[in-house]
Formats: C-alpha cells, sequence, structure tokens
C-alpha cells in the first residue's frame, strides 16, 4: 500500500519557490500506485491537487489536503513506419528530457518546444506552446485514470478540445482526471517552423538551419529572455496574451507605430501581454520579495522567500494598470492555489 508524506515542503515542488507545504504528498510511479492514491485520499474525504512539476502553479498558503505527484516514467516506441514514429510517455518524464530524446533520435516535432520546465503530464493540459508550435500538433493520444470510478480512459487528439493554452482537461475534465501517459506522433520528414521571432537570427548564427541547431537556437532565445526558477523563482508566462478587437490595434497604432501583434483571423489578433506591461511602465519593477522581470515582462519573478501572495498582489496591480491603459483584461496563465 502506498504511504504518503505528512506536512511535506513543497518549495522544491514549485518554480516559485514558494514555501509551503501540504498536509499529504504522494508520489505516485505507476497506475496502480496512482489509483491506491486515490482510493486512500477518498476514504479520508479530502481535497486533491495533482502536481507535475510544478512550473505553471503558485502556491498562496498551505495545501490543506493530499496532493499526487505523478513520477510514471518510460519512454515506449508503439509505432514505427516511413513516416513518423509515435512514443507513449510517462506523464512523470520531465518535458526537456523527452525533447532531447527525440531531437537526437533525429525525429522532429518537440524542437520548437525546448527548455520548457515541467513534466510530460503537464503538456496536454495547457497545451504548451512556444515559437509556433504547440503540443496539440504532435500529440496523437493523452491516457490516465478519472478520479470517480477509478477506470482507465483514453482520448485522442480531437476529444482533447486543444485550444490554445487550453484543453478539456482545463474545463469538462478540471479536477476529474489523472493523466497518466501521453502519446506524441513525431515526423522522420522535417518541416522545421522557424518564422517565429528571431529563430532565424538565432539560426544563421548557428550555421544553418537542421534540428539540432533549432533546439539550439529555442534554447539560447530562451536563456537570454527567461529567467531560470533555479535562480529566480518564476513559472514562465504569468498571463495569457489577451485576444483583441483588431480595431483595437488600429487606434493603438496612432500613439505606437510599432505595436507587435499576431493575427488570428480576420477580426481579432492576440496582444503580447508582455508589450502591454512594458508599456504600463512595469518591466524591471520591483515591490518588496517580487518583481517583474527585466528582460520579458510577461514574467513575474520572486526574489527567494516571497508568499505567494505578494505575487497575487503584484499581478492585481499590473491587470489594474494594464485596464486602465489599454482597456485590455489579462487573464492569468498560472494557476493560483
Ligand atoms: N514584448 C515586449 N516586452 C516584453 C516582452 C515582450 O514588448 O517585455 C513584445 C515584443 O514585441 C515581442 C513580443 O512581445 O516581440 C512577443 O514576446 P515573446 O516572443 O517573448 O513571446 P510572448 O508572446 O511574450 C509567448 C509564450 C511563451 C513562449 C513565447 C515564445 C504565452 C502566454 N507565452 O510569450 O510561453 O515561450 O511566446 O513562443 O503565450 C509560457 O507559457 O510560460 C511561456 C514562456
Amino acid at each position: 500500500m502506498i504511504t504518503p508524506h505528512k506536512d511535506f515542503n513543497l518549495k522544491q515542488y514549485n518554480t516559485f519557490g514558494i514555501d509551503v507545504t501540504a498536509a499529504l504528498f504522494f508520489e505516485v510511479s505507476t497506475s496502480k500506485e496512482l489509483i491506491e492514491a486515490i482510493q486512500q485520499i477518498k476514504a479520508n474525504g479530502i481535497k486533491h491537487l495533482i502536481l507535475g512539476g510544478g512550473s505553471n502553479i503558485l502556491f498562496t498558503s498551505n495545501y490543506i489536503g493530499a496532493i499526487i505527484h505523478p513520477a510514471i516514467v518510460g519512454i515506449d516506441k508503439v509505432t514505427d513506419n516511413d513516416d513518423y514514429v509515435e512514443l507513449r510517455v510517462g506523464a512523470g518524464v520531465e518535458w526537456d528530457a523527452l525533447v532531447e530524446h527525440t531531437v537526437s533520435m533525429g525525429l522532429c516535432g518537440l524542437e520548437n518546444l525546448s527548455l520548457i520546465p515541467g513534466t510530460v503530464g503537464a503538456s496536454p493540459i495547457q497545451n504548451i506552446g512556444a515559437y509556433g508550435v504547440e503540443a496539440k500538433d504532435t500529440i496523437e493520444k493523452v491516457e490516465g485514470i478519472y478520479i470517480d470510478n477509478l477506470e482507465h480512459f483514453s482520448l485522442n487528439k480531437q476529444e482533447c478540445k486543444f485550444d490554445y493554452r487550453d484543453s478539456i482537461f482545463k474545463n469538462k475534465l478540471k479536477g476529474k482526471v489523472v493523466v497518466t501517459h501521453v502519446t506524441y506522433r513525431l515526423s522522420k520528414r522535417c518541416n522545421l517552423i522557424t518564422h517565429y521571432g528571431n529563430l532565424e537570427v538565432e539560426l544563421e548564427k548557428l550555421g544553418g538551419k537542421n534540428l539540432q541547431n533549432v533546439r539550439q537556437a529555442v534554447i539560447n532565445i530562451r536563456n537570454t529572455k527567461l529567467p531560470d526558477p533555479k535562480e529566480l523563482g518564476n513559472a514562465g508566462s504569468f498571463f495569457k496574451n489577451p485576444l483583441v478587437d483588431i480595431k483595437l490595434v488600429e487606434e493603438l497604432q496612432e500613439k505606437y507605430t510599432q505595436v507587435p501583434f499576431y493575427p488570428v483571423n480576420d477580426n481579432m489578433v492576440k496582444l503580447p501581454a508582455g508589450w502591454l506591461i512594458e508599456k504600463s511602465g512595469w518591466k524591471g519593477k520591483r515591490v518588496g520579495n517580487v518583481g517583474v522581470h527585466k528582460d520579458q515582462a510577461l514574467v513575474l519573478v520572486s526574489f527567494g522567500n516571497a508568499a505567494g501572495q505578494e505575487v497575487v498582489e503584484l499581478a492585481h496591480q499590473i491587470r489594474q494598470s494594464v485596464m486602465e491603459l489599454f482597456n485590455v483584461s489579462l487573464e492569468m496563465e498560472v494557476n493560483v492555489v
């Protein structure tokens, strides 16, 4: 029978480095252990939370419930043909270890998602994305356990209802399932996606466009803009890039000639939240133990020993400034617990 840790410190289990505890902490390395943990949680009638790499979460107090940390590992080849390979991967595998593995095998699809912190199990939940690619582009299947009846589920790509930083797991199935495995389809015929930002410029410096260089270019760009959570607590982008009417961009262009934006359809565009925050004067600002990163305004940081509530208050002030100046509402990307 699996035994949980009691009053378990979570500082090493969240990339903001918030010093809080969980009443119970189950680290499960098989589906069987996962089912046992759920049974115990139900028997005790306590609330629960699934915690992967802790790279998209902000704790504001001790967690008075049970945390399940899926540590299911393994990368298994389930299909191999002339065009592609399918890999079924355990939810506990570190995301970038998977990317490195696929790139070293000459398989394409995940290279633009290099160096994203977190685990495989989280990749379908919020459909992680970077440099013009999203997890949904390669995910074929997501498997796991339903919490209410402990049965196995398997959803295909369409059933996962992927969208920008969104999926069925953040909506209809929120709190109802635990992901144990994700299957990715990786191509043997590479179609490298390099149009985003200054990826092409970085590739030039590395000597040209190939799979390994795309991974390296993404790593180089991320390292210049995004703080390493081991050095400075953070959870990547704190807000989503807001979807706005194209008319707003036309209005903004009268004052700011260089407004960056990404067209979504004929009427709507995504505005970079980092730009809105920078123009609101927050970039590089520090308030007590927390602040806005100096190189990427979309990233809120903790300078050690910050309470989660301090980050929430800073986020609130930023939202207010952006609302007052641009009449745009910023939605949090990070889960506040
Ligand atoms: N910008 C500024 N000031 C800033 C930051 C950004 O003006 O301080 C403007 C720049 O014009 C820049 C544009 O915003 O060209 C876009 O910035 P960037 O390329 O850094 O990307 P982003 O839109 O801020 C998104 C993702 C990131 C992902 C990058 C690269 C979201 C919420 N964030 O950020 O994902 O790495 O694109 O593809 O969509 C994450 O989700 O945690 C994350 C880091």
